[in-house]
């Protein structure tokens, strides 16, 4: 892959509010407690919470937009910054460390042109590090969006890595 280092410009996505009052209105009835799985079905939308869909919420379920940030940033499986339509995850974790996931690591950072947290100029890959993703027999381990990849070698990366547009 040839891509560009990537851009630290930030820049939120363009809102449907109508998408948004879908998700907070018909699927959870502007009900404040259900805060948590609403901000999921945000993130499933963007693949991370956008500032302004967090102000529209916090106005539509009543709730202090400080509230609303806090638990966002208190549960590491939100993001507040923009990420890529593909999210890869590495497992780093002790099995997949000792399994060689630090070379697939450095395989994967090779061909997106990416470090850690960062995105893809063109917004195709997310990269992110984690700790552990609960199947450490197949190690090294890892995720794209949802599919895992156990047992995978730096030489099949990029291959894997096409597979997503
Ligand atoms: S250490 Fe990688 S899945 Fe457990």
């Amino acid at each position: 892959m040839n891509q560009a280092s990537a851009t630290q410009t930030r820049q939120d996505a363009e809102i449907d509010f109508r998408e948004l009052d879908d998700i907070i209105e018909d699927q959870y009835g502007n009900d404040k407690e259900n805060l948590i799985m609403i901000l999921q079905a945000i993130q499933r939308r963007y693949n991370y919470l956008p500032q302004p869909a967090l102000t529209y919420l916090a106005a539509k379920i009543k709730v202090p937009v400080s509230k609303i940030y806090g638990v966002a940033t208190f549960y590491a499986t939100f993001s507040l910054e923009p990420r890529g339509r593909n999210i890869v995850s590495i497992c780093l974790g002790t099995a997949c460390h000792v399994r060689g996931g630090d070379r697939v690591r450095e395989r994967i950072t090779e061909a997106l042109n990416i470090k850690d947290g960062e995105t893809t100029p063109d917004g195709r890959y997310t990269l992110e590090t984690v700790r552990c993703i609960g199947c450490c027999s197949l190690g090294p381990v890892v995720k794209i969006n949802e599919d895992m990849y156990g047992r995978i070698g730096s030489d099949e990366v990029e291959k894997v890595l096409n597979k997503y547009e």
